[in-house]
């Protein structure tokens, strides 16, 4: 079975302010990439490379970073939604270039270690309107949530309080055709949304086959800052190291564990212990670099010491008495101490910032 893809890349990510008002949530890095490219690969490893990507505000920095596909052995469609309306209405967007075709949808922002070719599979083998994937997970509050009942899926709700179950929904599902009569019939939730959630209840009202699978590996909704850190955290685990043959390392320096050091990396008297991995161009001077660190380009530390953090390209931490920890720094920010250890802090930050002392 041909399935066409669905990628959604729209949507405002104001849960991830102060970051994503200059970028699209989607393109976050993790592990030093943009957590859409693992998305697109997922899609395209499972045999779906006729793509159409639902872009929004941030369209043009979707597009200048996916191009035309040819880079990951896909063909992208660019399809601009009118405004976030909603998942569902992210797919009546994309009705025109999905036409009768069945099709694999996936949110850009979500990471699935176990791939989709299960979900896929699964689909193309059954009869199905939808196939579905769900995942236990301690809070389901803030998701889809599915109730089934004898290994069939018997009800949906979307961020339901109190949930009726544990089973959150992964952003990822096959769709038949039928997705865009039953996308037809919806009205707005109560958050002003068409939520695909809705849809495939009403393809299970309409007595159509919805089959559900459980996620293998893990899965993460990159919605919020922390989920960003436990996403990158994920990725990292899996690290293979690499010494790029222009990244210089001086002598006193130490790398233990696992560590991934790109194009003309300098690391001067510092110690390094992976999981780390450190973007083109970055400079480690006096530093220490601890576990589960993504370091992106260009980035200096020198006289600080960071860990279980993401540092965004070009910024610099320098002199600083504190270890940064479990931090999720922008691009181009300055974080700068001075000699003696601080009394006061003397800040420039952006709306929306968040600082912990
Ligand atoms: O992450 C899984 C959850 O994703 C599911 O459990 C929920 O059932 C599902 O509704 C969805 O919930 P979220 O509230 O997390 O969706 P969010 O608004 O974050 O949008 C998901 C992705 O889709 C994100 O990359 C932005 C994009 N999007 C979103 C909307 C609402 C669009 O491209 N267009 C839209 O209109």
């Amino acid at each position: 079975m041909e399935l066409k893809g669905l990628l959604l890349a729209g949507g405002t990510g104001s849960r991830l302010r102060p970051l994503t008002y200059t970028g699209a949530k989607q393109l976050i890095p993790v592990a030093n990439r943009p957590i859409l490219f693992y998305a697109v690969e997922a899609m395209v490893d499972a045999g779906v490379t006729d793509i159409g990507v639902i872009v929004g505000e941030t369209g043009p920095a979707v597009r200048a970073a996916l191009g035309d596909g040819s880079r990951f052995g896909c063909r992208f469609t660019y399809l601009p939604q009118s405004a976030p309306l909603g998942l569902a209405h992210a797919v009546k967007t994309a009705e025109p270039f999905l036409g009768d075709a069945p099709f694999l949808m996936m949110l850009g922002d979500n990471l699935l270690r176990g791939g989709l070719k299960t979900l896929v599979e699964r689909f193309a083998r059954g009869q199905f309107s939808a196939t579905i994937l769900l995942t236990a997970v301690p809070d389901p509050r803030p998701f889809g949530v599915a109730v089934v009942e004898n290994g069939r899926v018997v009800r949906l709700l979307e961020k339901p309080d109190p949930p009726p179950s544990n089973l959150a929904l992964v952003g990822a599902y096959c769709f038949a055709p039928v997705i865009h009569a039953a996308i037809r019939t919806l009205r707005p939730s109560w958050r002003g949304e068409l939520e695909i959630t809705d849809a495939i209840q009403t393809l299970i009202d309409w007595n159509l086959p919805v089959d559900a699978a459980e996620v293998e590996g893990w899965w993460k909704d990159t919605g919020r800052p922390e989920d960003v850190l436990e996403a990158n955290r994920l990725v990292l685990e899996d690290l293979v190291p690499y010494c790029d043959p222009t990244a210089e390392v001086s002598p006193d320096s130490t790398l233990t564990g696992r560590v991934h050091l790109g194009p003309r990396v300098r690391v001067v008297r510092s110690h390094l212990r992976g999981p780390v991995i450190v973007g083109e161009g970055a400079e480690l001077v006096d530093a220490y670099v601890g576990p589960y660190t993504a370091i992106g380009p260009r980035v200096v530390v020198r006289t600080a010491e960071v860990e279980h953090s993401v540092i965004l390209q070009d910024s610099h931490l320098v002199d600083l008495a504190l270890r940064v920890d479990q931090s999720l720094i922008g691009q181009g920010v300055v974080v700068a101490g001075g000699p003696r250890r601080p009394r006061a802090l003397r800040l420039v930050l952006g709306d929306h910032s968040r600082i912990d002392l």
